[in-house]
């Protein structure tokens, strides 16, 4: 079953046993007594060290043991002479799989700027941080299917392509095998689509929720987790063109019991994170408080763990947007002009806004309820004064909304007249109706956005760096 990992060797008594290790070299060290090559296969943030003997190998073979290289490395499992690490390995032999020319190589043992990794996203794996975060990022969606698995939610896989633009979530990603250079037309000169593969237009889905709206109504309780595309041209920290999210939706749950849910569920997940991936963790904290160091202490934000315990142990915040308006009211920034957008009631809260809330007011997670019917999806439960739908954000510290659900409009005459309200036509949405009409029930779900949920947990100012190869305006290079 391949070679043991490092993560494991790290682990083992030494006893002079042979290992074979495999991995890229960090870093090459060499003093009068020793050479000491730092590799590491990506299993853990830690490297292994491995120690050879001065005139062990030829000078030419120690040329190509350069950082960025692919080695081998024979030898004896042995205690380690040095500190900062309890075993090394002994080198009897190495064979060098793949060099990598430290003219061109470029990653060093230095530190590169974020923006920099960024256009190297084919090697940036290979760095510490990103090995953190991609490690991290696994343990978040392991935690995330454990977490559902025991709550008896079922894995329900909503297509990606979809000819419906239900949601209205955002503009969309036109799916076609049409030749652009040579469309059929009808006879009044439009595209005709009838011709395109699906004999109608399609795209690719912003969202899993109508269709699992359909998995809810025979399986009671199922979530998806899939890729979703929105095509914003929004070049934001938090805002990615192609982005994973999670859509738990629940029949018989009213409101309060998809914010019980939705608290639970993101506390248990940041918990596994918190159990599982102290090392990383413990790398990344060091990291924001390096790049801190230079701000004023009052600037500084909590420490990633402390921050991270803090949102685990404490009640979120629940009030209704309603109550939020009057609190930004009264705010000292709305008094004195400071907000860029102006508040009232009615008003999308524009991220200032959550972020007074969230950061200054309550100085925690919040979840906001009872939006105007307004500002919201169409299948969003209607409240009974009319004026409000059981919506529900959930607003996180340096974030801003990481999850976004509702209570859905069970009453097909009351969906119907939003669908036509809002100029959909029902035609295209008959099969989520019929939903309402044969063994309707009250239910509800909401979406969490995984990477804002890994940039929480590690603490990554921008989206673009907690996703392997990111998707964003002009930019899809790997
Ligand atoms: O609030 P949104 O648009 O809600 C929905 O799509 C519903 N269908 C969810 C549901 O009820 N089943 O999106 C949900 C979450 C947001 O709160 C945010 O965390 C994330 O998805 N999100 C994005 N993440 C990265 N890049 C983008 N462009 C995102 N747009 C939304
Ligand atoms: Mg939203």
């Amino acid at each position: 079953m391949g070679p043991l990992q490092i993560k494991d060797i790290l682990q083992t008594a030494p006893d002079n046993q042979s290992v074979v290790v495999k991995g890229w070299v960090r870093t090459k060290r060499e003093s009068k007594n020793a050479i000491f090559i730092a590799l590491n296969d990506g299993s853990t943030i830690h490297n292994i060290q491995a120690v050879a003997e001065p005139g062990q190998f030829s000078a030419e073979l120690l040329l190509t043991v350069t950082t960025g290289a692919c080695l081998k490395i024979t030898g004896q499992l042995i205690a380690s002479q040095g500190s900062g690490q309890t075993v090394e390995v002994k080198i009897s032999d190495i064979e060098v799989y793949g060099t990598a020319d430290p003219e061109q190589y470029p990653l060093q043992p230095k530190k590169h700027s974020l923006e920099f990794l960024r256009e190297i996203a084919h090697l940036r794996p290979r760095t510490n941080t990103f090995g953190a975060i991609l490690r991290i990022r696994h343990a978040l969606a392991f935690a995330v299917h454990q977490y559902f698995n025991e709550k008896g939610f079922f894995y329900l896989h909503t297509p990606v392509i979809t000819a419906s633009d239900a949601e209205g979530a955002g503009e969309m990603f036109r799916v076609t095998t049409l030749d652009l250079n040579n469309l059929p037309r009808t006879d009044d000169g439009a595209i005709n689509f009838k011709e395109d593969f699906f004999g109608r237009e399609a795209n690719l889905t912003v969202s899993g929720q109508l269709e699992g709206e359909l998995g809810a109504m025979a399986l009671s309780k199922i979530y998806t987790f899939g890729p979703t595309f929105r095509a914003e041209n929004s070049n934001t920290t938090r805002h990615l063109a192609e982005f994973w999210m999670i859509e738990p939706e629940m029949a018989f749950f009213e409101l309060k019991d998809n914010m019980d849910l939705a608290e639970d569920f993101v506390k248990k997940v940041i918990t596994y994170a918190l159990v599982n991936c102290k090392d990383d963790l413990s790398f990344l904290q060091n990291r924001l408080a390096e790049e801190e160091k230079n701000k004023p202490q009052n600037e500084r934000s909590l420490p990633l763990l402390e921050k991270l315990a803090f949102v685990v142990d404490n009640p979120f915040e629940r009030l209704t947007y309603t109550e939020a308006i009057d609190i930004l009211l009264k705010s000292k920034p709305h008094k004195e002009g400071k907000f860029q957008f102006p508040v009232g009631w009615g008003i999308d809260l524009s991220s200032e806004h959550e972020r007074y809330l969230v950061e200054k007011h309550f100085k925690k997670p919040v979840i906001l309820t009872n939006y105007p019917r307004e500002i919201k999806s169409f299948y969003m439960k209607l409240d009974d004064d009319g004026k409000t739908v059981r919506a529900m954000d959930v607003l996180f510290p340096g974030i801003g909304e990481i999850i976004g659900g509702s209570q859905r409009e069970e009453n097909y005459d009351k969906l119907l007249g939003r669908v036509k309200e809002i100029g959909i036509d029902p035609e295209n949405l008959w099969w989520y109706l019929e939903t309402r009409k044969f063994g309707t029930a009250p239910h509800s779900g909401f979406g969490l956005g995984f990477e804002r949920l890994v940039q929480f947990v590690t603490g990554m100012g921008n989206i673009r760096d907690v996703i392997p190869f990111p998707r964003y305006p002009k930019s899809a290079e790997f």
